[in-house]
């Protein structure tokens, strides 16, 4: 059975029984609000996930399934705004293209399919991934460090279908619109990248994760690759593109996915004109094994994990197993990919006792990851060296 981790006590706080059984159907309300010391749930397609919000479907992927290079598709996070669209279907799925554009397109599915496929191998993080690290605390989706996963994206470039639909020279940007389930006064999921993004050649419209079609959660039929950017800019579920010539002005722009330009006091407000909209993701690393509390036996074991950092190339992971006092470099696996995490591990003779195990990944640009996240009130880009503690023995 593919199953969801929570506790029904966290879950229940967040919903009525009403609210469980009109949005998750009959056999999750009776998980919910049944007596039994039940602590997994069945969602389609998800397996072993942690469920952060079930009204919008938020699940986080433990860090022990960020160790292959690819995460199967039942362990690969979900983050979604609203509710999933219901009854799509393949064959009266269409995408229209216009705006500033000189010919706007509708295109189906068959139309995407008969362009060049393209792949990309991306590592996708949401902005908010270590959220519920940050202290003080800061309000949203209290995520741990698991809102992120690698997938081979397949489908055309967007260049390909905006140079069909001919962008015009007033193109600056480019708005994408999902199909979501808008819930009241919720604003729409619409968001916009700057028209160079868009034109990259390994900016997709995927029809394909890990060589299987998207499955609703990622957003099937269609979704946006902005690789190497926050999630937010991959928009799912996509049915409208339009060619603007300024940023898209809405929710999701501003102040949604932004972030200060200068460093602010934990706990001090900051207003929109002070910010930017978020992009590339930084870098940063994560111990998959040993698990935090583990108790390792004594001897040769290997300390393993992943390390990312957006549009930049990871050159350097180094593990401390005192504190970080000392610093040694891991080895890199073999797996690279422009905007791909690299795994990477590190063999420690494991000496009786208590140890705190610590990750830090420098980036081709020079970035290295700090010992504290710089606080930030959405709680986005957390990015602090990792830390597991465990005990020998
Ligand atoms: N697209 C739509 N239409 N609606 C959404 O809520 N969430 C975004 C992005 N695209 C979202 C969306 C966010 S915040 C992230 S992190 C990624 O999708 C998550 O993609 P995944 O659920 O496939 O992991």
């Amino acid at each position: 059975m593919k199953t969801v981790m929570t506790s029904r006590r966290e879950f229940l706080k967040h919903l009525s029984g009403a609210a469980i059984a009109l949005h998750a159907g009959s056999n999750l309300a009776a998980w919910a609000m049944s007596s039994t010391k039940t602590e997994s749930i069945a969602i389609p397609g998800e397996d072993g996930m942690i469920l952060r919000s079930l009204r919008f479907l938020d699940l986080e992927t433990p860090v022990e399934y960020l160790s292959t290079w690819l995460t199967p598709i039942p362990h690969f996070f979900v983050r979604n705004h609203m509710h999933e669209p219901s009854g799509l279907n393949a064959a009266d799925w269409r995408l229209t293209i216009a705006g500033e554009v000189d010919h706007p397109l509708t295109l189906s599915l068959a139309d995407l399919r008969r362009l060049e496929q393209h792949s990309v191998v991306n590592t996708l993080e949401c902005a908010g991934n270590g959220r519920g690290l940050y202290r003080p605390q800061v309000p949203g989706v209290q995520w741990g460090k698991g809102a992120v996963g690698t997938a081979k994206f397949t489908g055309p470039r967007l260049q390909d279908v905006l140079e069909r639909a001919g962008v015009k020279s007033s193109g600056k940007h480019v708005m994408f619109r999902g199909l979501d389930e808008v819930p009241g006064k919720v604003p729409p999921f619409i968001r916009s990248i700057p028209s160079g993004k868009a034109l990259d050649r390994d900016t997709l419209i995927a029809t394909h994760m890990n060589d299987a079609p998207l499955t609703k959660h990622h957003g099937f039929p269609a979704r946006v690759l902005v690789p190497g950017w926050v999630g937010a800019a991959s928009c799912k579920w996509l049915t409208e593109i339009q060619v603007l010539d300024s940023e898209f002005v809405g929710n999701f722009m501003n102040p949604g996915y932004r972030y200060p330009n200068r460093p602010v006091k934990p706990g001090e407000a900051v207003h929109p004109e002070e910010t930017h909209v978020l992009t590339g993701l930084t870098v940063k690393s994560v111990i998959t094994a040993p698990l935090d509390r583990a108790t390792v036996k004594p001897g040769r074991t290997s300390i393993q994990g992943s390390a990312w950092a957006g549009e930049a190339d990871i050159v350097k992971v180094e593990v401390s197993t005192d504190a970080g006092s000392t610093w040694t470099a891991a080895g890199l696996g073999p797996n690279h990919a422009r905007y791909a995490w690299r795994l990477w591990h590190y063999p420690w003779d494991a000496k009786p006792g208590d140890y705190s195990i610590r990750s830090r990944a420098t980036d081709s640009e020079g970035r290295t990851q700090p010992a504290v996240a710089e606080w930030n009130p959405s709680g986005y880009l957390y990015d602090a060296i990792d830390e597991v503690k465990v005990h020998v023995a």
